[in-house]
C-alpha cells in the first residue's frame, strides 16, 4: 500500500506533530477548565473593555458620579408629542379626533396591538372576558352604551391615563399605536352591535368574526374544572 512506501523518518515526524497537537489541545482544555470564574484569555479585549458607560455603572466625570444621566429639565425626545390633557380633562379629550384613517394597514396594526395589550383583560370580542377573568375583576364591555358614544379621543384618554383598575398604557404604546387600537375597538363594537346594513353585508361575506379572531382567542389558557 502507498502508506508503507513512505520512509520511516516521515512517519515518525508526522506522528510527533500529531502528538504535539494533541498535547496543545489537552493543555488548552485543562487551562480553560481550571476555573470558570474569570476569563483566562481575552481575544480582542476592546470588545469587553469599552470606554462607554454601561447601565448602572458609575461615571466619575458625571456631576453626581452616576453613569445614567437625567435628560436636561424641560427637554423631550425628538418627534415626541407630549399629551397635554390631565386625567380630569375628559371634555377636551372627547373633542379630540383620531388622526389616523381606518385603512386595512391601520386596522391590522390595531388588531395586533389590541391582541398584545388589551385582549388579556377585555377579551377577543371586547366583551370583558379576557384570559385573566375571573382572576381579576371583569372589565366593562367595550361596546357598552357609554363607550359607543365616546369619541376616539375619549378612548385615547383612557389608554393614555388609565382608568380605575386599568393602568396607563402610555409607556408601552406609541400614540399612533393607541389610535390604531381604537379603530380596531370600533370594529369590535360594530361586530357586537351590527346595524341592519352590517348584517346584510355580513351575509354576503365569506368571512365571519370567528375567522378573524386572533389565534390566542381560540386557545384555552385555563383548564376547565
Ligand atoms: C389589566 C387589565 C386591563 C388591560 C390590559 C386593559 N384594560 Fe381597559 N379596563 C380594564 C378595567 C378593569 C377597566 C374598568 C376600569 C374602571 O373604570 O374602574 C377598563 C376600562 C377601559 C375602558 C373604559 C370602559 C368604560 O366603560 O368605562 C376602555 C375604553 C378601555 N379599558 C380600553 C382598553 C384598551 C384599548 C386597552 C389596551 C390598550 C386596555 N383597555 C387594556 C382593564 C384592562
Amino acid at each position: 500500500m502507498l502508506k508503507h512506501k513512505h520512509s520511516n523518518l516521515t512517519g515518525q515526524a508526522s506522528s510527533r506533530i500529531i502528538l504535539a497537537i494533541v498535547m496543545v489541545a489537552e493543555v488548552a482544555l485543562f487551562v480553560s477548565c481550571k476555573t470558570k470564574s474569570f476569563t483566562q484569555l481575552e481575544y480582542m479585549p476592546d470588545m469587553y473593555r469599552q470606554m462607554s458607560v454601561r447601565p448602572q455603572e458609575s461615571d466619575p466625570s458625571a456631576p453626581s458620579g452616576v453613569g445614567m444621566r437625567q435628560p436636561p429639565a424641560g427637554t423631550i425626545p425628538r418627534h415626541w408629542q407630549p399629551y397635554m390633557l390631565s386625567l380630569a380633562d375628559t371634555a377636551e379629550a372627547n373633542a379630540t379626533n383620531n388622526p389616523l384613517p381606518p385603512t386595512a394597514e391601520v386596522m391590522a396594526a390595531g388588531q395586533k396591538y389590541y391582541s398584545n395589550y388589551c385582549i388579556v383583560c377585555h377579551g377577543a370580542r371586547g366583551d370583558g372576558l379576557g384570559y385573566i377573568v375571573p382572576k381579576m375583576t371583569m372589565p366593562p364591555q367595550l361596546f357598552n352604551d357609554k363607550v359607543m358614544k365616546w369619541s376616539d379621543g375619549r378612548i385615547y384618554h383612557v389608554i393614555t391615563h388609565g382608568q380605575g383598575l386599568m393602568m396607563s398604557y402610555a409607556s408601552q404604546l406609541l400614540p399612533e399605536q393607541r389610535w390604531a387600537i381604537i379603530h380596531y375597538v370600533r370594529a369590535l363594537q360594530r361586530a357586537a352591535r351590527p346595524t341592519e346594513e352590517d348584517l346584510r353585508m355580513a351575509k354576503m361575506s365569506p368571512y365571519t368574526l370567528e375567522d378573524d379572531l386572533p389565534d390566542t382567542a381560540k386557545a384555552k389558557l385555563w383548564p376547565e374544572k
